[in-house]
């Protein structure tokens, strides 16, 4: 006796949901057309009669894969995360998936990323990579590939792009402010990797806070940095070897604001007896750091759901208005910044 069993098809699924196929074809390409209940009572039939549908013949067939390329600088650092999260969210929400491509701005990323169209692989791409060239990402936009494509958090410049970003200049003002509002004239600043637009607005935001302050931009107190722990660690170094040092800092992220304390840390210095310190991001960490690190709360959340909601608009037809939003962020005080005070004597 052949204990085969047979595969279960489409039609075993509306069955079992008791409803057309035409349903529970539509509940798997596009669920949102669908209502709730109907999406459940399908699920359950897939389940059940442990239909699984082939995602491969499916792109074929319809030359889509309900799928969005996700293109990130560096996957290392956990800013991210909560991004991708949000991504990830909407998108499942809106029946999509959603693939990582990581560090793509290799000799020509044009070609790279638009590999995973040509190949049917994904619909669209949300950039969140603000070191690709222009040039080839309207290569990509144009035809013949013509994909669809989004920009978020790293603005690029000047582009045509569908684009969510977030405040950075104004935000590295109002930190900078934070501590001239402290009683603090000796302002320094750990900055990000050369070539980055965020790099380039915080460090704008900061130079503009100065000035108006009627303060002094010293070139010797702005810190090189790469938006990587190791570097404000570095940068807390070169602080110590100086003699004539800043009484607070502002790092453009918060992972440089955790390695330059740590370095000060093993040398003895007290943060904020000793010195203020102000990050940009508001990871999670930087509420249970010791001390509570003040800092830039950028809203990762709203800008990845927001990013994958104007994708998923471009994708499906719909006018996606405006083409650029500025989300606002907000600064988030906490113990690592102090009133100045003059040192003894
Ligand atoms: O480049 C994306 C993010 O990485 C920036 O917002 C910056 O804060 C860094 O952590």
């Amino acid at each position: 006796m052949s204990t085969t069993r047979r595969t279960p098809t489409i039609q075993d699924v509306a069955r079992f949901a008791q409803v057309s196929t035409a349903t529970v074809s539509r509940a798997l390409s596009s669920p949102e057309r669908v209502s709730q209940d109907t999406r459940l009572r399908i699920s359950e039939a897939v389940l059940a009669t442990g239909y699984t549908l082939n995602q491969a013949a499916r792109s074929l067939r319809q030359r889509t894969s309900k799928t969005i390329l996700v293109a990130l600088p560096d996957i290392r650092n956990i800013f991210f995360s909560a991004i991708l999260d949000a991504i990830e969210r909407e998108a499942t929400r809106r029946g999509y998936s959603t693939l990582v491509c990581n560090r793509c701005s290799g000799p020509n990323p044009a070609r790279q990323l638009g590999e995973y169209f040509r190949s049917h692989r994904a619909d669209g791409l949300l950039l969140l990579d603000g070191a690709l060239n222009l040039s080839h990402l309207l290569e990509l936009a144009g035809e013949p590939t013509d994909v669809p494509l989004v920009v978020a958090c790293e603005d690029i410049p000047d582009a045509p792009f569908h684009t969510v970003k977030t405040d950075n200049a104004r935000a590295a003002a109002s930190a900078t402010q934070h501590l001239i509002n402290l009683g603090h004239t000796r302002i320094g600043h750990i900055a990000g990797p050369l070539g980055n637009v965020l790099r380039d607005e915080r460090l704008e935001g900061f130079r503009q806070a100065i000035h108006d302050a009627g303060l002094y931009v010293r070139p010797d107190w702005i810190f090189p940095g790469n938006f990587q722990m190791e570097s404000g660690f570095a940068a807390g170094l070169d602080y110590l070897a100086g003699t004539d040092r800043p009484t607070a800092m502002f790092a453009a992220n918060d992972e440089m604001a955790i390695g330059f304390l740590s370095a000060l840390r093993e040398k003895g210095l007290e943060c904020p007896r000793d010195i203020s310190v102000v990050g940009f991001d508001d990871l999670a960490v930087a509420v249970h750091y010791s001390p509570p690190l003040t800092t830039i709360r950028q809203p990762r959340e709203k800008l990845g759901q927001m990013a994958a909601q104007m994708l998923i608009g471009l994708l499906e037809g719909r006018a996606v208005e405006p083409r650029r939003v500025v989300l606002r962020s907000e600064l988030i005080l906490r113990s690592s910044t102090a009133r100045f005070h003059s040192p003894p004597g």
